[in-house]
């Protein structure tokens, strides 16, 4: 992926057909990407028949933080879908450029994937969320200057956050609120002019993650949902300043609830 005149369409692919080979499971219907505060979601999905260390895997990286799990997982949903469980984020404050950040989302379309998940921990920016609720994402600011396309790749972006998977979200929760999500490039937080930037300029949710994985999801055809884990206010919403082990056990506290809210939505589908 480093190699600029490899396709990475090309890596993908090759990724896809090891996880075919290493699950067992020829083809996914689900891609599920585990963010941070999000990991203990796959035991509720269905019955895991397979779980490998991504590292096996072609293009794959070794996590780089604690917190982050570095396995891929097939699961068996009761419904008998296939959701693959990407535990392995690369993220693009790692330096590695988008063609790494997105690979997981490529090899996921690669193995048959229609509909991306993406999950995340992101610092709040709305008065009225509380650390430890998920907010579903209903657009992005891609704030990073960065893009996963090559080239003259014009890709429409409208309904990035597919309308029909809010609305299953919704009735799955009726409490469940939206946000429009910031990618920041990180890995320090926001300042809380920063902060005041994002919202000013439309923004609720702080983050570093997710909207270089939904660019390429869109571009790969796949329908996307996103939520983030409010682990905490962003920088000047909250005056106390803010660590990732305030944001790590945010997630371990909001585990349980969220976990049942992916699995009640992944069961809808
Ligand atoms: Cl406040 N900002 C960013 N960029 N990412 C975060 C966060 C804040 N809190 C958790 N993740």
């Amino acid at each position: 992926l480093d190699d600029p005149a490899a396709d990475p369409f090309e890596v993908a692919a090759q990724a896809a057909a090891d996880i075919a080979r290493l699950t067992g499971v020829e083809r996914h219907d689900i891609a599920l990407t585990l963010g941070s505060g999000w990991g203990k979601a796959a035991e509720l999905i269905g019955e895991t028949t397979a779980n490998i260390p991504a590292t096996d895997v072609t293009g794959f990286s070794a996590p780089a933080l604690a917190g982050h799990v570095g396995s891929l997982r097939s699961i068996l949903t009761a419904k008998g879908r296939r959701v693959l469980v990407i535990g392995a984020r690369t993220h693009f404050y790692e330096g590695h450029g988008p063609r790494r950040v997105v690979h997981s989302v490529r090899t996921a379309a690669a193995t048959g994937a229609k509909i991306m998940m993406l999950t995340n921990g992101a610092g709040g920016i709305k008065h009225t969320w509380k650390p430890g609720q998920p907010v579903l994402i209903s657009d992005h600011i891609n704030l990073t200057g960065a893009s996963p396309l090559e080239g003259a790749t014009f890709v429409d972006l409208t309904d990035l956050y597919s309308l029909r998977l809010r609305d299953l979200a919704h009735r799955v929760d009726p409490s469940l609120d939206e946000g429009v999500y910031c990618q920041f490039r990180g890995p320090q937080y926001e300042t809380p002019a920063e902060v005041r930037m994002a919202k000013t300029i439309g923004g609720h949710i702080v983050g570093m993650s997710t909207a270089l994985e939904a660019i390429a999801a869109r571009q790969a055809g796949m329908e996307i949902l996103g939520f983030s884990l409010i682990t905490n206010m962003a920088a000047g919403i909250q005056t106390t300043p803010l660590s990732h082990r305030e944001v790590i056990e945010a997630g371990q506290q909001a585990e349980p609830v969220i976990s049942d809210l992916l699995a009640r939505v992944i069961g809808q589908l």
